[in-house]
């Protein structure tokens, strides 16, 4: 049996550093992804890349996928641990995505690869399977909605998640605008401890004020702590913005959308403090353009990317992305 997996990457418009706090997303699936095909036979699952050197070659028994090597077959790795397939399989990755670049390239194989090793359920399923996946193989606590927003896109949507309660609610893009990516050169790796601070920071500011998708400003300012109340602060109000952005979506506002993406690059740069100068350079560079509503760094930030909503054609950099449908698999 031959398998074709495909898993689209993401670029989150809006609502970064909010998943893993139950707060909302604004991620699109895009119109770039990694593709895996694999002939099912044997007990180890064997990948070969474009993109790397050595191949990924994975015993379906394994019991810790952090220790596998080379760095990238761990993702493999964390899925077969997941899947815990009867077979394994010899087959190639391709991608065209950038790696490492905040596009969700990571979430994208394994979604691919748990698809083309016959994984089981729901796309909610099949993404939480992925987060853990994800988790295991980096050892970085993640948040869901790389792996959601594979499994789930909605062909011309962006979607809006709400990471307290998984519903995932498929808002339309307006016609006539352009959604444009531009890489601003530097690797982002998320293998540091900068991604784990911020999280526990955000565990510490809700042990003292309660959840943070439930606060308000008027419990933030009760936080002493100054860097856990920026952080805090980040989360409250980057909440309000997904919602306000989606309402400006449906209402083809793409003005008020642009400028709740300059807020929110303002408060992942001041209050949560994970952008670089790279990316508020690009930031400020591409703003300049005529014709574009807004940027914003997106994914995690310390490098990667910054997507811009923009008139159609008014940037000429970068890659302009459409909404994609979510993973699939097929026979071939
Ligand atoms: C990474 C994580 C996601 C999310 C973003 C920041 O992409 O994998 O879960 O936390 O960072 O929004």
């Amino acid at each position: 049996m031959k398998v074709r997996a495909h898993a689209p990457g993401r670029v989150n418009l809006i609502g970064d550093h909010t998943d893993y706090t139950g707060g909302l997303v604004l991620p699109v699936a895009i119109d770039r992804g990694t593709t895996v095909v694999l002939e099912r036979t044997g007990n180890k699952v064997v990948l070969d890349s474009a993109d790397e050197e050595e191949p990924a070659v994975v015993d379906l028994g394994l019991s810790d996928a952090a220790a596998v090597t080379p760095p990238w077959a761990r993702f493999v790795a964390g899925v077969v641990q997941e899947v815990r397939p009867s077979e394994g399989g010899v087959g190639t990755v391709r991608t065209d995505l950038p790696i490492g670049a905040g596009l969700a390239s990571s979430a994208a194989l394994e979604v691919a690869v748990a698809l083309a090793l016959s994984f089981e359920g729901s796309p909610l399923e099949l993404a939480l399977a992925c987060q853990r996946a994800e988790q295991a193989a980096s050892g970085v606590p993640c948040g869901m909605m790389d792996q959601l927003a594979s499994a789930a896109g909605v062909a011309g949507c962006a979607l809006l998640i709400d990471c307290s309660t998984l519903r995932v609610t498929p808002v339309p893009l307006p016609e006539g605008v352009d959604v444009v990516v531009v890489h601003s050169g530097q690797r982002r790796s998320l293998s540091g401890s900068a991604y784990a601070d911020r999280k526990a920071q955000c565990e510490a500011a809700a042990s003292m004020i309660g959840p943070l998708r439930d606060a308000g400003f008027e419990d933030v300012a009760t936080i002493d702590d100054p860097v856990l109340a920026r952080r805090a602060r980040h989360v409250v109000s980057e909440n309000a913005r997904v919602a306000a952005f989606a309402d400006a979506l449906a209402g083809e506002d793409l003005a008020g959308a642009g400028a709740l993406m300059v807020e929110s690059h303002q408060s992942l740069r001041h209050d949560f403090e994970v952008s670089t100068t790279a990316l508020d350079e690009l930031v400020v560079r591409l703003l300049r353009q005529p014709g574009v509503h807004g940027a914003r760094l997106t994914g995690a930030g310390f490098g990667g990317c910054v997507v811009a909503l923009a008139e159609p054609g008014a940037v000429e950099e970068g890659w302009l992305v459409k909404g994609a449908g979510g993973a699939a698999a097929e026979m071939v």
